[in-house]
């Protein structure tokens, strides 16, 4: 495959192949724990082997010409003019993450680069952190940088979504692109980036991603709307206990104790999600490390039911998703993942279960829903990193 975008990159940009080097980062799965990130909470991401590719050469000027395998036609930028290219519909996130390099610190440089995204766009498995973190790996190793601290590209690409994009979003999708392994899942504290690998052991059992498909719209203003009713719900919890600095410190005793002081209904399911989902995160770290699957399933399901009831992302479409997977038998658990209002699900499934998960799901989603859903087996891959031949 790296040969056939070689070829391509030289017949749209043109030149040799001196100075061409490949960069890749992959999309993410959450297995549990939704918008806890951003309230300093707990979450169980893996990078899957869903990735973006990009073939890349510097440049002596301070042009960045950037074009993708599934996109038509160049995009064109000049460093020197960078807060020009928000309004991209394609660009921006790569732009917003040069932006954010540079003001780290890094020289950045002029560049031609090819994109090969194989994480599905707008699909909730965070094809954005895969563009983001493979173009800050690629461009400041394009500027000299060597010993890539892939922690910094995850807090670099997140401050891009912040200030470039303009989603005031966590850092457990960054994280995953930059920091997954092979075969594991990765249980990161949001509040200190404190992380563990945990080897996946689904004996007998595959994850299964089914997409909804649906084109997202205000999910961006949504989420905002979300981080700021926790915030909120924070400012008044701290009226109790001022010591507080995160939802995430807060234990669901503390809660309970307080939760009178919260009058909004609304604010106190936000913040009673993101207190619930973060116990069901350590719960469910402890039922995969002793095996017990039983548990965890039913740990994803609770999980879905206080994204759907408590924290309002959920949507008929991934609610449809969820309600087929479990009439099935074999299926353990299911889930949205992700931020919602459309993108996938996650499910927990039986080996010999899976071709009937596909088939019926898939069916009962179109006969609901009026357009198909896609499917795919989860293959758990390796962090962002430069691909040497
Ligand atoms: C999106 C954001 C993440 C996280 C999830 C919800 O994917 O980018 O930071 O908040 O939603 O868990």
């Amino acid at each position: 495959m790296i040969s056939e975008l070689k070829k391509q990159f030289l017949d749209l940009f043109g030149g040799s192949d001196e100075g061409i080097r490949v960069f890749s980062s992959p999309g993410r799965v959450n297995l549990i724990g939704e918008h806890t990130d951003y309230n300093g909470g707990y979450v169980f991401p893996a990078a899957l082997t869903m990735a973006t590719t990009i073939i890349a050469r510097p440049r002596e000027d301070s042009i960045v010409r950037m074009a993708a395998t599934d996109l038509d036609g160049i995009v064109e930028g000049n460093l020197d003019t960078i807060d020009n290219y928000k309004d991209l519909s394609w660009g921006n996130y790569q732009f917003g993450v040069f932006d954010e390099l540079r003001k780290a610190g890094y020289n950045i440089c002029g560049a031609d680069m090819l994109y090969h995204d194989t994480t599905p766009h707008g699909g909730g498995l965070s094809s954005s952190a895969a563009i983001e973190i493979s173009a800050a790996i690629a461009m400041a190793a394009l500027g000299g940088a060597t010993d890539i601290d892939n922690i910094e590209m995850a807090k670099i690409s997140q401050l891009a979504e912040h200030n470039y994009i303009g989603v005031n979003c966590g850092i457990m999708d960054q994280f995953a692109s930059a920091m997954g392994k092979k075969n594991h899942l990765i249980f990161l504290d949001c509040k200190t980036l404190d992380y563990q690998l945990v080897p996946i052991q689904l004996d007998g059992y595959k994850l299964v991603i089914s997409n909804t498909n649906k084109k997202r719209s205000l999910a961006a203003s949504k989420y905002n709307e979300r981080r700021s009713e926790c915030e909120k719900g924070l400012e008044i919890l701290k009226s109790a206990m001022p010591e507080k600095t995160c939802l995430g410190e807060i234990t669901a005793e503390e809660l309970e104790q307080h939760k009178g002081l919260i009058t909004d209904e609304i604010i106190l399911n936000r913040v009673t999600h993101v207190i619930s989902e973060d116990d069901r995160v350590l719960k469910a770290i402890d039922a995969l490390k002793n095996g017990n699957l039983v548990e965890f399933g039913q740990l994803m399901n609770a999980s879905h039911v206080s994204l759907r009831d408590l924290y309002e992302v959920s949507c008929e479409e991934l609610d449809t998703l969820v309600d087929s997977a479990l009439s099935i038998d074999g299926v353990l658990g299911s889930r949205m993942t992700g931020a919602g209002f459309g993108g996938c699900t996650v499910s927990l499934v039986k080996d010999e279960s899976v071709d009937t998960f596909i088939e019926k799901v898939g069916k009962e989603y179109l006969d609901k829903i009026g357009y198909a859903a896609s499917f795919y087996i989860t293959e758990i891959g390796d962090g962002g990193r430069e691909i040497l031949d």
